[in-house]
């Protein structure tokens, strides 16, 4: 493993540590979401029984390792409230819009977020960015319409891709949407949400986060 990627992995699991002085009440269910600063996070709540009893996630892979952890995962249909949500991000901008939806959860992970009280973005420094759109752009989308909405995202002057081994916990594909630049990202999601056979786009912005954490080299930034 090269040196950038142990230094990433630190300042995930530094961040991850941040986000347990978060929780606050015990008997709440906390959202979880998705991806390999979550798994820090997660780990990092495995290391204290009894902080957090019950959680609902945004897939299948979190599920199993809070599961793992001793946290009891619940449906997000059995509870009236969700306070708070933890996540990561691909990238996120000053404004704390994101693009999510590396991992393939951003289905979940937007139902999450528009359930949550409070979202709380967990990320290393070098998800920080000035403009969106240099990480590709993750769209699911029901099988059906894949070629359709390839065709209209080519037209809109991305260039998608299909996640050839990706099926989601939903049973979709996605769409990995390169080239854009995003200077106005609650635009293009609205625009984007109108196309019928899309099923989530990857962009948080009419929903961001409320506060981002970031790890960097001299510590824990809130923003
Ligand atoms: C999962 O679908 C994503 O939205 C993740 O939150 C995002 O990909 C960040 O993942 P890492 O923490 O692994 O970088």
């Amino acid at each position: 493993m090269g040196a950038d990627k142990t230094d990433a992995q630190a300042l995930k699991r530094q961040v991850a540590q941040a986000a347990l002085a978060l929780l606050e009440d015990d008997a709440a269910t906390l959202g979880v979401g998705t991806g390999s600063t979550v798994n820090a996070f997660i780990d990092a709540l495995a290391s204290c029984p009894g902080r957090v009893r019950s959680a609902v996630s945004s897939s299948q892979a979190s599920s199993a390792r809070l599961a793992a952890a001793g946290i009891a995962v619940r449906d997000l249909n059995e509870i009236d409230s969700l306070p708070l949500y933890i996540d990561g991000a691909d990238e996120a901008n000053a404004a704390r819009q994101l693009i999510k939806g590396g991992g393939g959860a951003l289905t979940r992970e937007k139902i999450l977020a528009a359930a949550a009280r409070r979202f709380v973005c967990i990320i290393d420094a070098s998800k920080l960015v000035p403009v969106l759109g240099a990480f590709p752009l993750p769209i699911e989308v029901i099988p059906m319409a894949r070629n359709l909405i390839a065709r209209e995202l080519s037209a809109r002057g991305g260039r998608p891709v299909w996640r050839r081994e990706c099926v989601t916990d939903n049973g979709n594909h996605i769409l990995d949407v390169h080239g854009w630049r995003i200077e106005d990202p609650p635009a293009l999601e609205r625009e984007l949400n109108q196309l019928p056979g899309i099923v989530s786009v990857g962009l948080f912005a009419a929903r961001p986060a409320d506060l981002l954490l970031i790890g960097t080299a001299a510590g824990v930034e809130r923003r």
